[in-house]
């Protein structure tokens, strides 16, 4: 039963040896007697030949074989004839003439279609996660994880080269600031205290700088109880690092190698279109030009200002918003003139959805001549000042949005990325690679009305700034802090830290937190820092976004073995689910009756 080769290993200069094969029966067919066997095992598959004139016995035996069982063979190699030869099979030149059948498991029927890739389309998530383990079996899943750990192997030995340590912290912590919900995590020996479980490794990797392990690099699972999107899961892996002695640039240029070296090694020809050093964008210029903090270059359209332009103009949509201190986006979506009054119908109920009020079309006809609906509310010189300020030809269709700074660049965004998508510009197999840095410190919450940290609390402002903290004009900080942003989607970020015990102070302050608030949060954290604290900064990367990206893939759950739905359930294992009240009483949660 022992092996001798894998199931995409043999070649036609094998033939003639005997050897073991074991695997899972892929596909089994019955030609004019012959029985022929697909054999798959996470190489590949081989071709099993059972001839009645060869060994009847054997060839009854193998015609009980079904789909998904396991069996090992024994038989010899031999070419196949010229005219079999598979050219899309590493194995296509050879099959093997079977000698030995033994079946080591049978199988029922799979509730899933195993062998046909183009089948497996009209299967829905319930059934593919509750049979995880089958549908992990198809290559074409399986494919995703050996390419998975390719790239964490790769990543691995480019920490060591570089002389980073990795090193483990708890799972069981004391809540983390990354913003989102905790997972929690009652206490058996603590009544009515609870470990939190780590939406990062933030905290713990500041403290080993102050430690002095200058170079800490770890492949950890975080924890964030978030409402969950195609790129968000519950659960995910982060490469984290952190180290010392160092500013944003010096850090970005570490992970501009990385990159290089590791993305290169898996993945040889994206790669080729990308350049190093990576460029670097202010999140300023992101946010007016792209309409959002993780800008997607694979289309070279830009979002223009064009308040000026429409201040005094006869729209009074336009005016008014202007007047109240709102501004006027405006996109060339290139080549759309065509686009009919539905599809702008449709457009204008998405932007809704990011809270656009309406949306403005224009067309520029031959004659670079702008036509539109509201073209009585505007003098030509101002249609053609748009025009021309939007960067529009003939053959473009162009849209404005009025509203708050902050809504008309994230509606103008998303429906630049829209227009993209309906007509198929956003190529996955383009690579579009940059940093966008200089974020605000603070984000100004209407819900919870405080600032809040747009990174982190323990995120440094620009030296420049720090004055501000005395001035209270949180608003416009910026903070030293770069995300990594691939074809937008945001695969990694970081900062610079904090290392002043009295930055951290003020930081803390503006963010609202009274001085017993930071003591019972970070207590631990900020008395750390009166020992000597190294200046450092670091990063972490969400490992599967940057393989699903990297594959022109747009859910993480398929590089994920196990992934959480939507609703954050497992559906194979049915998790979350009750657990006996003997348990709950031992954490001394008490359960309501009823
Ligand atoms: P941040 O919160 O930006 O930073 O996370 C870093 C990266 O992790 C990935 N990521 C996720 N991937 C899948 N599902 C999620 N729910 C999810 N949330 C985040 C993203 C993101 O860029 N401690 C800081 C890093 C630092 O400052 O060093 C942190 O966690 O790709
Ligand atoms: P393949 O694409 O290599 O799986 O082969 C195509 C089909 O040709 C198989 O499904 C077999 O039914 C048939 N076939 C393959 N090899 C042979 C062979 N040596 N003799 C006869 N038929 C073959």
């Amino acid at each position: 039963m022992k092996r001798t080769h894998h199931c995409s290993q043999l070649r036609k200069e094998d033939s003639g040896k005997t050897v073991t094969l074991a695997g899972w029966i892929d596909r089994r067919r019955d030609h004019g007697g012959i029985i022929f066997i697909d054999l798959r095992d996470k190489h590949g598959i081989t071709q099993v030949v059972f001839n009645p004139d060869h060994d009847a016995a054997l060839h009854a035996k193998a015609d009980s074989l079904r789909n998904e069982w396991v069996v090992s063979v024994v038989g010899k190699v031999r070419p196949r004839p010229d005219d079999m030869v598979n050219p899309n099979r590493a194995t296509g030149e050879i099959e093997v003439l079977a000698d030995e059948l033994t079946v080591l498991n049978k199988a029922e029927t799979s509730p899933l279609v195993m062998n046909d890739f183009t089948e497996t389309s009209r299967e829905g998530e319930d059934i593919r996660f509750r049979y995880r383990y089958l549908d992990l079996r198809r290559p074409w899943v399986q494919k995703n994880f050996l390419l998975k750990s390719r790239f964490l192997a790769a990543t691995r030995r480019w920490f060591e080269n570089n002389g980073f340590e990795d090193i483990e912290t708890p799972v069981l912590c004391k809540s983390t600031p990354e913003g989102a919900r905790d997972y929690l995590v009652p206490s058996r020996i603590h009544p009515g205290e609870f470990y939190a479980l780590p939406q990062s490794p933030q905290t713990y990797k500041q403290l080993l700088m102050i430690a002095g392990f200058d170079r800490y690099y770890q492949i950890a699972k975080c924890f964030r109880d978030e409402d969950l999107r195609a790129d968000r899961q519950p659960e995910f892996t982060q490469i984290d690092a952190e180290m010392s002695f160092v500013e944003s640039a010096d850090v970005r240029e570490t992970f501009d190698d990385y990159v290089k070296t590791v993305f290169n090694e898996i993945w040889p020809e994206r790669m080729k279109q990308v350049s190093f050093p990576l460029p670097t964008m202010s999140w300023h210029e992101a946010m007016l030009k792209y309409g959002s903090d993780k800008p997607d270059l694979r289309i070279d359209w830009e979002i223009a200002d064009c308040t000026d332009i429409v201040k005094d103009c006869g729209f009074a949509v336009f005016r008014n918003v202007a007047a109240s201190k709102g501004v006027i986006r405006g996109l060339a979506a290139r080549g759309c003139v065509d686009l009919t009054r539905k599809a702008i119908d449709d457009l204008t109920a998405y932007v809704g959805r990011y809270g656009a009020k309406g949306l403005v079309w224009m067309r520029v006809k031959e004659g670079d001549e702008v036509e539109t609906q509201v073209g009585k509310f505007f003098k030509t010189e101002e249609l053609n000042a748009l025009r021309d300020r939007v960067g529009a030809k003939a053959g473009d269709m162009m849209f404005f949005i009025a509203a708050d700074e902050r809504t008309a660049a994230t509606a103008m965004g998303q429906l630049r990325l829209e227009v993209a998508r309906q007509k198929n510009l956003l190529d996955p197999k383009v690579m579009k690679m940059l940093w966008v840095i200089d974020f605000p410190m603070f984000e100004w919450s209407d819900t919870e009305k405080r600032y809040m940290a747009m990174h982190h609390p323990f995120t440094a402002p620009v030296p420049e700034d720090l004055h501000k903290f005395a001035e209270n004009d949180l608003g416009t900080m910026l903070s030293q802090s770069y995300d990594l942003v691939l074809n937008g989607v945001e695969v990694g970020g970081g900062s610079i830290r904090i290392h002043d015990p009295e930055v951290q102070k003020q930081a803390f302050k503006a963010l609202g937190l009274s001085d017993e608030e930071v003591r019972a949060k970070f207590g631990y954290f900020v008395d750390a820092f009166k020992y000597g604290a190294p200046p450092h900064g670091g990063l972490a990367f969400g490992v599967d976004r940057v393989v699903a990206t990297m594959e022109g893939i747009e859910s993480i759950k398929d590089f994920i073995a196990f992934p959480k739905t939507a609703a954050a359930a497992g559906l194979m294992e049915e998790c979350p689910s009750p657990v006996d009240p003997k348990q709950l009483l031992e954490v001394h949660i008490s359960v309501r009756q009823g």
